[in-house]
């Protein structure tokens, strides 16, 4: 009898693995998007501001545009006990009942760990205990995972060489998607390792949804410019299920000006990058509330066809991107990476877009793109953004 149940629970294993893999293949079908604790709050999350969060994404008609997962990044971690049990710190007293609220909301929740013993704020991290944690993971409802390398990194200094060392990080990261996998439940994985290694190439082979391809964005036009630029050439390895990530969008921080703001939105829609959040949802200026919840832009952000933009011409400052959209539409981005205001004159025909109807999104206006030089009104770190219909 014993020996009857364990064999139907490996044929059933061996059913319901292929079907959880399919889900979790199927997840993240646009880039994700939501909220993440860890730019505005630091070490200071806690139970309370991840409902009022989850609230504030509702009440702001966040939700109605898509932003569905409240992520909670590091520092929810208390000690582990002798069974190995993870315990929440005394900031997230019960951890199924702030996911059961979150859920109750319409919403996704999101964890955060590390594949090393100590996450970056040295706390504990899943290390020897993968499947564990997937698990408790699953039974308090967590619907997407943060993988963040940080404490593994002495584990790989300890391989000895350069290869061993990274197939030491591929292997971690493959080992917490078996885990998640075996939960029976999908989640949303998304890896963070800075983009060492050109996680790109291997990012979606260890399953991946998402992988971060830089350093921590700050909030500054220098930080953000210099990533959100720097990720021309990656498209081709992102697509529906599996992305890019240049980490979050820093909208209502304040260490930015409106226009660099809409630059951050703008070019995060050209990358089909994930848009995540990272501010006090509760407490935006009309400005930046706005930028997040441009019905306009996020659908550029989210076309289903799923293609990365990327540079297509350049002229000093300016710079035009383009992306690839459903039914032969286009966008078109043209930035100005100046501090001041100025002129440009782009010939959008010869960039094969002439004579063709647009709408510049931002300003919600109609216009007809002609033959020859078109003059742009470009503010000081800005853009235009217009949708190219076929
Ligand atoms: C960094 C990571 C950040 C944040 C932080 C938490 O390594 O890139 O996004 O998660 O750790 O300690």
């Amino acid at each position: 009898m014993k020996k009857l149940a364990g064999l139907c629970c490996v044929a059933a294993a061996m059913v319901i693995a292929p079907v959880v893999a399919r889900a979790q293949a199927t997840l993240a079908a646009t880039p994700p998007m939501g909220w993440n604790s860890w730019n505005h709050y630091h070490s200071k999350v806690d139970d309370a501001i991840v409902r009022s969060m989850a609230d504030a994404m509702v009440s702001s008609g966040m939700r109605e545009l898509g932003y569905t997962y409240v992520n909670i990044d590091d520092t929810w971690q208390g000690e582990r006990d002798a069974q190995g049990v993870l315990h929440p710190n005394a900031r997230f007293p019960d951890m199924k009942a702030l996911a059961d609220y979150v859920h109750s909301k319409g919403l996704k929740f999101g964890i955060y760990s590390s594949p090393g013993a100590l996450t970056c704020d040295k706390l504990p991290g899943s290390y020897q205990f993968e499947e564990q944690d997937a698990k408790m993971y699953a039974a308090w409802g967590v619907d997407y995972v943060k993988y963040d390398l940080c404490g593994f990194r002495a584990v790989m200094k300890a391989a000895g060489s350069p290869e061993a060392a990274h197939q030491a990080m591929v292997d971690a990261y493959a080992k917490m998607h078996k885990a998640i996998l075996a939960t029976g439940r999908p989640m949303v994985y998304s890896l963070c390792q800075y983009g060492n290694d050109a996680v790109w190439e291997w990012g979606a082979g260890v399953g991946g949804n998402l992988w971060r391809t830089t350093q921590d964005v700050r909030d500054t036009y220098a930080s953000m410019e210099t990533i959100g630029f720097g990720q021309s050439g990656l498209g081709r390895f992102a697509g529906p299920g599996h992305w890019n990530d240049p980490d979050l969008l820093e909208i209502g921080n304040g260490g930015m000006n409106t226009e660099e703001y809409r630059t951050q939105m703008t070019l995060w829609s050209m990358l089909a990058a994930p848009l995540i959040a990272t501010n006090d949802l509760s407490d935006m200026t009309p400005a930046n509330k706005a930028l997040l919840t441009n019905k306009d832009v996020i659908a550029i952000d989210q076309d289903p066809l799923g293609k990365e933009g990327d540079r297509v011409y350049t002229e000093g400052p300016v710079e035009v991107w383009e992306r690839p959209l459903v039914n032969g539409a286009t966008a078109v981005a043209i930035f100005n990476r100046h501090p001041l205001p100025l002129k440009a004159a782009i010939d959008l025909s010869k960039l094969g877009f002439g004579n063709r109807k647009a709408r510049d999104l931002w300003a919600g206006t109609d216009l007809k793109v002609e033959k020859g030089p078109m003059k742009f009104n470009l503010l000081g770190h800005s853009v235009v953004l217009l949708r190219i219909s076929k």
